[in-house]
């Protein structure tokens, strides 16, 4: 069997062991790569970074939250090289201005006090419900504290940077999966219907009992969601 190369963007604050239970489940059916989006402080920086780093020229791509920014950059960049699109939990559009300043005041707190920054997020991050899993609770703060501040200030600049990606969505030829928790607070479920509109024949996929980070809160759903796109690819 062809084994595509799949490309796994983490979202903010988040590495490797976001996508841990998918790249185990998926080993036998692509060869899975974990980018590290840490570097760069802008989405065309890490987009760039991502492109050259790449184990392949061409590669099935999924990315959650800014990991889905710097996604539809690489799409806007390099279309050619994309086999397949999977968006999850994330959203075309750029920050409105509440949001930036939201972001800056995130910013701030950051710089104050890094370790209750990101006790204040989890509530954000997970639906109400995972709350009460510390297992679940422990991953996410510990992935934040391996990454830390100067880190989290620098993919905040990046976010806050970045432009609306609506129009280029039209342009999307490759399969294409979007995939949300329904109770995600951060990218919630408009967002994702309006990336499923735009694009040519995507897959909507809202799971339930799940907020912002789908791959940690239900991982087999979103396994199997991610298995029935890979399908879909093209050779
Ligand atoms: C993420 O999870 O990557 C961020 O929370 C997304 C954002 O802040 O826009």
């Amino acid at each position: 069997m062809h084994k595509p190369h799949l490309l796994l963007l983490p979202g903010l604050l988040c590495d490797a062991r976001l996508w841990q239970q998918q790249a185990a489940d998926l080993a036998d059916r692509a060869h899975i790569t974990v980018a590290d989006l840490s570097q760069a402080d802008s989405i065309a920086g890490l987009a760039e970074q991502v492109l050259a780093q790449a184990p392949a020229e061409c590669f099935a791509l999924a990315g959650l939250s800014m990991g889905g920014y710097v996604a539809l950059e690489i799409l806007r960049r390099a279309p050619q090289r994309v086999l397949g699109l999977a968006l999850l939990d994330t959203s075309a559009q750029a920050d409105s201005d509440a949001a930036k300043r939201a972001r800056i005041d995130l910013m701030g707190q950051a710089e104050e006090d890094f370790a209750a920054l990101v006790i204040s997020l989890l509530p954000k991050f997970v639906h109400p419900a995972h709350l009460r899993d510390s297992a679940l609770l422990e991953v996410i703060t510990a992935m934040a504290h391996s990454l830390g501040r100067e880190v989290f200030l620098r993919q905040q600049r990046a976010m806050l940077g970045r432009i609306d990606s609506r129009l280029g969505l039209v342009q999307i030829k490759c399969p294409t999966l979007v995939l949300c928790g329904w109770e995600d607070a951060i990218t919630p479920l408009t967002l994702h219907q309006e990336l499923a509109t735009a694009i040519v024949g995507a897959q909507l996929v809202m799971i339930k009992e799940c907020g912002h980070l789908s791959c940690l809160e239900q991982p087999q759903a979103v396994t199997r969601a991610l298995e029935t796109w890979l399908q879909r690819l093209p050779g």
